[in-house]
């Protein structure tokens, strides 16, 4: 159990590891084990990468730039809270791409030195965990599968603070694998989103996309991307988008929910949580759905709301909030990071 705080705490936390530049306000009462946002800031800079079919790292990182004090100003007068209430300023601090990490570092390091407060950095797949919390609070222990654009990973969570990593992917991220495939069908960016609307209510089986068998608990994508690729070359202009969109979807989450079911019956859980961009996909949380429905396999099913699955600064700041409790505060020097330090691999706490 983690010590109780004595007021209520505020959080400031900002996201900025990839394209989205985003600010969030929270506060937790005394005792609170997870705090609730007050505000919540995004802004998108869809419009800059779709030009480009894909993020451009020096663009993204200007932008973060641009946006970063509307995005701070935005998100204080949400929570009418005014920095000087804050306990704590927050970042992530890694996986991410260095130019727009620094720019969420930079500001939430800043707003620390200037108001004396402690600066926590956070790492990306941890506040992606911890997204889950922003909703129906879940049983633990159980299962959690994080699909975004850059990674695709099964952990066991056992506590708040308590993750085990299980699985992971050898090649593309699942949202990678969705953007890359809508790029090659021309559809727009991000893909993922695009190709769950086209998929909607068409007919199975019209193209054959390959069944990607591993024998353990990674995944690969980049079978069923290389067919995708055949097939529109060998196609062309004949492709029925939305009939392939929907065959493609549905090999990527036949490969998914293999290894779900794997996971669950070797870890002995009958809970799964799902968090990351590719959560709001609505025929995964259908499968799902309909998993826990029939009982076999399933007794809980626990995802974010949507605004949680994809970057945001909320679960960062749901992060931050942990490790204030735990006093885990980071130096005005400390670094960012391309890669997660190599202790996610076996334990989300680095
Ligand atoms: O979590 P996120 O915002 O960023 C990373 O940390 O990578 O995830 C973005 C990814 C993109 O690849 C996007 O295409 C995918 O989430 N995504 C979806 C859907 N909405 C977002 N993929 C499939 N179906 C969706 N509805
Ligand atoms: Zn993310």
């Amino acid at each position: 159990m983690s010590k109780a705080v004595e007021k209520s705490i505020h959080i400031l936390a900002i996201e900025s590891s990839c394209d989205d530049t985003s600010v969030s306000v929270l506060r937790a009462e005394y005792g609170d084990e997870i705090p609730k946002p007050l505000s919540l800031s995004v802004q998108s800079q869809d419009e800059v990468h779709r030009l480009y079919g894909g993020i451009v790292p020096e663009l993204a990182s200007r932008r973060h730039l641009q946006n970063i004090s509307s995005c701070l100003e935005k998100a204080l007068k949400e929570s009418r809270i005014s920095l000087e209430e804050i306990d704590a300023f927050a970042a992530t601090s890694e996986p991410g791409l260095i130019g727009s990490l620094l720019v969420g570092q930079t500001a939430a390091k800043t707003l620390s030195f200037l108001y004396s407060r402690p600066f926590i950095s956070c790492n990306h797949l941890e506040s992606h965990l911890m997204s889950v919390f922003l909703g129906r609070a879940p049983e633990f222990p159980y299962l959690s599968l994080l699909v975004s654009g850059g990674h695709t990973s099964l952990y066991v969570v056992r506590g708040y603070d308590e993750f085990e990593l299980v699985g992971w992917a050898i090649d593309d991220a699942a949202g990678e694998a969705f953007d890359k495939s809508a790029k090659m069908m021309g559809l727009g960016f991000p893909g993922g989103p695009e190709i769950d609307r086209l998929a909607k209510g068409k007919k199975l089986g019209t193209y054959s996309l390959p069944s990607i068998q591993t024998e353990d608990l990674t995944f690969s994508f980049s079978g069923i991307k290389a067919e995708m690729k055949r097939l529109i070359d060998r196609l062309g202009e004949q492709i029925d988008a939305p009939s392939l969109c929907a065959d493609f979807q549905e090999a990527v989450l036949n490969h998914i929910t293999e290894k779900l079911l794997f996971a669950l019956k070797k870890y002995n859980l009958r809970r799964i949580a799902i968090v990351g961009g590719v959560a709001r996909n609505s025929r995964l949380r259908d499968l799902l759905e309909q998993w826990k429905i029939e009982g076999q396999y399933l007794d809980e099913l626990y995802a974010p709301p949507l605004q949680y699955c994809t970057d945001n600064a909320a679960m960062v700041g749901v992060l931050a909030y942990r490790k204030y409790l735990r006093r885990e505060f980071s130096s005005l020097e400390s670094d960012v990071g391309s890669t997660s330090r190599p202790a996610i691999k076996r334990k989300a706490r680095g």
